[in-house]
């Protein structure tokens, strides 16, 4: 399948885990890729991925939670490729944490990742978007849909992310842009290995278990693809849980 020929789909975290699975999907179905994260080892192996099976791949290391980074990085993507019709925003971070102690230097450098980097990219891609009645796909998260216990930070950012994704569907639907959000829960990455604060009953974390067995990303990656593409036409503000039945 070559859904994507012809178009240019930014994804962020497109050095690791669900990200890179993305990029490599979609330049798989023909999209010209333009690759983000802050890592840029991880970006040069995805890149390197895309362009041994003949697929087309830039790179740009990047913050996504820096106002002036973001808008370098939009401005570098439309200088490499000319237009935007898709960007996958991935790029994001876990931590745990008992609630009560929670510090809030660690509170605010989750959400300005997971939620202000969300809001920033996705608003310097807009007037893009707009042009090429193109799309947004969002990382949320079972976590904003149920509780999990230690990542309050977490859950409200990606709480945040699904009702400001939906928003800008609301918002922009007259002009052509659909904006969308994946919930992935038990997807083996490196972000499904964190530490755990001392003095935890980790059998609570049976809850987020999927009742299929952990998946790859690309699972997740697939379901981008799907929305991203014209066989997502109909399809905006919503939000679709592969969490192997977790919350079913
Ligand atoms: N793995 C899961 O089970 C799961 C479940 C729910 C939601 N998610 C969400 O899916 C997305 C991808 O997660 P993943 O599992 O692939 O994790 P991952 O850790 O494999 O990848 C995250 C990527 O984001 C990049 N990143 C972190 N901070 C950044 C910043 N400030 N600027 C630019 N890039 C930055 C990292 O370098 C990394 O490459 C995340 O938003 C995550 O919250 C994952």
């Amino acid at each position: 399948m070559r859904r994507f020929q012809d178009k240019v789909a930014l994804i962020t975290g497109a050095a690791s885990g669900i990200g890179q699975a993305t990029a490599l999907r979609l330049a798989d179905e023909g999209a010209s890729v333009f690759c983000v994260d802050l890592d840029e080892d991880g970006l040069e192996q995805t890149a390197k991925r895309i362009r041994e099976t003949g697929g087309i791949a830039q790179t740009h290391t990047c913050n996504v939670s820096s106002e002036p980074a973001v808008a370098d990085c939009l401005a570098d993507c439309v200088r490499a490729f000319g237009k935007l019709n898709h960007i996958s925003n991935m790029a994001g971070i876990l931590r745990f944490d008992h609630f009560h102690e929670l510090a809030l230097d660690d509170f605010n450098r989750i959400i300005s990742v997971n939620l202000i980097g969300t809001f920033l990219m996705c608003r310097a891609a807009i007037p893009q978007l707009i042009e090429s009645r193109g799309n947004i796909v969002n990382a949320a998260s079972t976590s904003a849909l149920a509780g999990v216990p230690w990542a309050a930070a977490y859950a409200a950012s990606k709480g945040g992310v699904l009702a400001m994704t939906q928003t800008i569907a609301v918002e922009y639907a007259g002009q052509g842009v659909r904006a969308n959000c994946v919930c992935p829960g038990d997807i083996k990455t490196p972000m499904s290995s964190p530490s755990f604060p001392e003095n935890v009953d980790l059998s609570m974390l049976q809850r987020c278990m999927s009742i299929t067995g952990a998946k790859g990303p690309e699972v997740v990656a697939g379901v981008i693809a799907m929305l991203a593409s014209e066989d997502g036409a109909h399809i905006t503000g919503e939000y679709i849980r592969m969490d192997g039945g977790t919350l079913s």
